[in-house]
């Protein structure tokens, strides 16, 4: 997420008390055994295809690399990480491959051809079941508008907000190993963008609802555009899911915003200046436009005719990703966190049961079922609550006379139903196996701040700036409406003003997970986000860039896999069905320390090239160039599979 976002303002000031008062919070982290049970030969639903490793041996068998300031991505011996399909290269469509330009100069109709800004959730779908040749989609979160345009940030137009609309979004690829080396797949049938502005169906229970109906589409059925895709789920029917997450700041509110605007993050003045030239993001003019974003969406990767789709059944938030585990009757439960401090964590139960036939088969299992959003209690025991529409408080006298209310306003119904503020809910990984979920809690620095909620058992520290990572498992089946949870670490370094830290995290230190992903082995892949204001700094020194990690969560072991570049954070990740490929995405490499820097130190650099703690030039590293995210294809020298 960028930084801008970062430091917003949390908008939850609803009064649900924090109920859950902490004795001891150390209590609740454990070391060894018990529940983060191995999922050896799991069907991890995030990774296509078969396991491809039984037997418990050591999970890491790789050396850990040490922490990092260089302006590179750095993997263990034995590894090499290759950055393909960088901003601005055409995804492949058939006659529609406009080339990158250095100067940042390509239209909004190139963009719109080309990768977008900012990668971060991504995953693999084999053609054929190969693990040599598939599609990649991925997210493209926002842009950095300074690095988008020749002129950066000055003198905005109608061309210029269509461009960086087009920079959003997701992008589906084709890619090949050939030679030992992953290339994109030039032209190809499959490649495509969905951007800010590709028509999207909206779906289930609030699809039509008088709260989506705008001027442009009285019937609230189709949206222009997804905005700000942060992580991302590979459902197991096939389709990938993507999530819509600090869409709010992208609207410009009214001179006197309501309740639930405020409620939601509507600002007077967004970050964007989208509204000065597209009036849909003037939510003055257009008020229902901002309830038709913070939805997950689902795309078929593999049919670009089939339009994609909101599903409203599983809650408006905003929300980090959405994923998917499979109940033992053959039912799928999306689990989301809702990315912003003091919000929550949710689950959708499907009605209906996973059926054979891919995603056509499947075409309204995400349109039915029951969402929930989750209470920690102090005694290590857990509730989903559901949001269903007149039940409990969730009434036509609380404000919600139907469940398209219910979805649409799930912060408020959250309040009312006393759902546990977390520290900012990220990743959620899945142990289908032991029917445990692992989520990232990645910093919340005003928790214990004047007038904000004080610590509970769950989020156990005040001025949280390091993150944690919590894990529950499900009392008998995905479905249950019953849990218990604990710690699985508190993140930071114990020797920098963190000493309760101390021992629970054996091996590498780091701070602020993010993305989060299980492999079929049981390693749990932790990606992290120190925002470039911080690093360096007070608790944050001597934690380098930013990085990945491997835990093994049965022992709490930890150790650094790859550090990134400067300014970078690392966010998704995804493997090839045999292991021996894995694709990690460097999302804004070079990211300003403050939000006017670029453009004002050097014009049309994106930072200091005499400052190398602020400067990146990855991956391309041209005298005249700018970084790039991009996406690195991770090989084993030998072959073997990935952490080994
Ligand atoms: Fe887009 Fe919460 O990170
Ligand atoms: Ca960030
Ligand atoms: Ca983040
Ligand atoms: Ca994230």
């Amino acid at each position: 997420m960028a930084k801008d976002f970062d430091s917003m303002e949390d908008s939850n000031r609803s009064a649900n008390p924090s109920i859950h008062e902490v004795s001891d919070p150390a209590r609740r982290v454990f070391l060894l055994g018990g529940i983060g049970a191995l999922a050896v030969g799991a069907l991890s639903p995030w990774l296509a295809g078969r396991a491809f490793a039984a037997g418990r041996g050591p999970l890491l068998g790789f050396q850990p690399v040490p922490v990092s300031e260089a302006d590179l991505v750095l993997v263990p011996e034995g590894y090499e990480a290759v950055p393909i399909a960088a901003w601005g290269e055409p995804v492949g469509v058939p006659g529609n491959m406009p080339a990158f330009r250095w100067d940042a100069g390509n239209s909004a109709a190139d963009q719109a051809a080309q990768m977008g800004m900012h990668h971060d959730g991504i995953h693999y779908y084999p053609i054929d079941g190969s693990s040599k040749r598939g599609l990649l989609v991925m997210n493209h979160e926002y842009t950095d508008d300074g690095l988008l345009f020749p002129d950066g940030k000055s003198n905005w137009t109608a061309e210029k907000v269509a461009k960086a609309q087009t920079a959003h979004g997701v992008a589906v690829i084709e890619v090949e190993l050939r030679d030992g080396r992953w290339e994109m797949v030039r032209p190809s049938k499959y490649a495509r963008r969905y951007t800010a502005r590709t028509p999207f169906k909206v779906s289930g229970p609030a699809a039509g609802h008088a709260l989506l109906q705008t001027e442009a589409d009285p019937d609230g059925r189709t949206v222009l555009g997804t905005l700000n895709n942060c992580g991302s789920g590979m459902t197991p029917w096939g389709t990938y899911l993507s999530a819509e997450e600090n869409w709010a700041f992208y609207f410009d509110g009214p001179a006197e915003r309501g309740a639930d605007q405020r409620r939601w993050g509507l600002l007077r003045t967004g970050l964007s200046r989208w509204g000065e030239h597209d009036p849909r993001f003037d939510a003055g003019r257009h008020p229902n436009e901002f309830h038709r974003f913070g939805w997950i969406v689902e795309i078929d990767p593999f049919d670009s005719a089939a339009m994609p789709v909101k599903r409203t059944a599983l809650g408006r938030g905003a929300k980090e990703g959405a994923w998917v585990a499979t109940t033992r009757d053959g039912r799928a439960v999306a689990y989301s966190g809702e990315d912003a401090r003091f919000e929550y964590i949710y689950k959708f139960v499907s009605r209906d049961r996973i059926a054979p036939g891919g995603a056509r088969a499947n075409a309204t299992l995400l349109d039915h079922g029951t969402l929930y959003v989750a209470r920690f209690d102090a005694d290590g025991t857990g509730r989903w609550l559901p949001l269903v529409q007149g039940e409990g408080p969730l009434t036509a006298d609380n404000g919600f006379a139907d469940q398209g209310a219910v979805l649409v306003r799930s912060r408020q119904a959250s309040d009312l139903l006393g759902a546990t503020k977390m520290d900012r809910p990220e990743w959620i990984a899945i142990d289908q196996g032991g029917r445990t979920l692992y989520c990232t809690l990645t910093n919340n620095s005003r928790r214990g701040a004047p007038s904000r909620p004080g610590v509970d058992a769950a989020n156990p520290r005040a001025n949280n700036t390091m993150g944690h990572i919590i894990q529950w498992t499900e009392d008998k089946d995905f479905d249950a409406t019953t849990f218990s949870w604990r710690h699985l670490l508190l993140a930071g370094d114990p020797d920098n003003e963190r000493p309760e830290a101390r021992g629970n995290i054996r091996g590498d230190s780091f701070a602020c997970p993010d993305g989060l992903a299980m492999d079929t082995r049981g390693v749990l892949w932790i990606q992290t986000d120190i925002t470039s204001d911080e690093k360096g700094r007070g608790e944050f020194q001597g934690l380098g860039n930013n990085q990945m990690l491997a835990c093994d969560p049965a022992t709490g072991e930890v150790r650094r896999f790859l550090t990134g570049p400067v300014g970078c954070e690392i966010t998704g990740l995804t493997l090839t069905p045999d292991g021996s490929t894995m694709f990690v995405n460097i999302q804004h490499p070079g990211e300003p320390l403050t939000p006017r820097e670029d453009n004002l130190e050097v014009p049309n650099l994106h930072s200091n090239p005499a400052d190398p703690r602020k400067y990146s030039n990855w991956p391309d590293f041209r005298p005249d160039g700018r970084p790039r995210s991009a996406t690195v294809a991770i090989r084993k020298l030998d072959g073997g599979p990935i952490g080994t």
